[in-house]
């Protein structure tokens, strides 16, 4: 079982996005479990799932759940609204950083992938879930790049590593909404180079494209809705890259 975690606590950057589209692709070859840590419930609304009987909140509280399956080999654990206050609830229990990964314990055996859609804050849940991964998937806006905002990521990442999960690494930052015509500015691109990121970036770059947002309307990923757009294309690329990364190591 790899675990996949993706992580930016700045909204809107295609977190949720990239879990529903590459978590699709991968269950065409694997068995895989899509696990909502976000109260928005994006992810869970995205496959129609609104009033579900279990929860996040449930795994959280340290109940046994059966993940509800959504498509040929791809599940998922919902997140729901109630789930909003739960990081402060947990802020007293006994080894608060660890119960996800304790919980996931028992899906060991059952899944090749598990992805871990975070909401967009560095709370107790978001520190849970990078504890209970072995990779970290950064998405980052291309429109809204910033050095600081990856950087403050990747430190985040590697006080986790140091202090809680010396087994999780950076599988990749991932550029989504991409526009060829507005270039990463030259600036920001010679920054990347001086701090030796080239490597950490997947080659491929996730292009801006509105039938993206019309697939989730329409509760599908964007491959089964269509098969022929730059985003089903870029992600089914994505996918290919992901598999290569965790076959080879990093
Ligand atoms: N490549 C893309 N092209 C066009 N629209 C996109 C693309 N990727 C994501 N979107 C749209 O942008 C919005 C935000 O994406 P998403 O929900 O995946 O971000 P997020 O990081 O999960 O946000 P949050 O932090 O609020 O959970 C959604 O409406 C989604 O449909
Ligand atoms: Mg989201």
């Amino acid at each position: 079982m790899n675990t996949i975690c993706l992580m930016n606590n700045k909204g809107g950057v295609g977190k949720t996005t990239t879990t529903i589209n590459v978590a699709y692709c991968l269950s065409k070859k694997a068995k895989v479990l899509i696990i909502d840590c976000d109260s928005q419930s994006n992810l869970s609304n995205s496959f129609g799932i609104t009033e579900p009987s279990i929860s996040v909140y449930d795994l959280f509280k340290r109940k046994s759940v059966k993940p509800i399956n959504v498509r040929k080999n791809l599940d998922i654990i919902p997140s729901t609204g109630d789930f909003a206050g739960a990081d402060l609830i947990i802020q007293n229990e006994f080894a608060r950083e660890l119960i996800l990964k304790k919980q996931l314990n028992e899906f060991r055996e059952l899944y090749d992938y598990v992805f871990i859609d975070c909401p967009p804050s560095l709370n107790l849940v978001t520190i849970n879930a990078l504890s209970a991964s072995d990779y970290v998937i950064i998405p980052v806006e291309a429109s809204a790049f910033s050095m600081s905002g990856v950087s403050s990521m990747i430190e985040f990442t590697t006080s986790i590593k140091e202090m809680i999960n010396p087994d999780i690494n950076i599988l990749g930052l991932l550029i989504t909404k991409y526009d060829k015509r507005l270039k990463l500015a030259t600036k920001i691109l010679k920054q990347i180079e001086e701090k030796g990121w080239e490597r950490a970036f997947f080659n491929t770059k996730i292009r801006i494209n509105t039938t993206i947002a019309a697939s989730q309307d329409e509760q599908k990923p964007i491959l089964e809705y269509d098969s022929k757009s730059h985003g089903a294309i870029d992600y089914v690329s994505l996918t290919k890259e992901i598999i290569n990364r965790v076959k080879n190591g990093l």
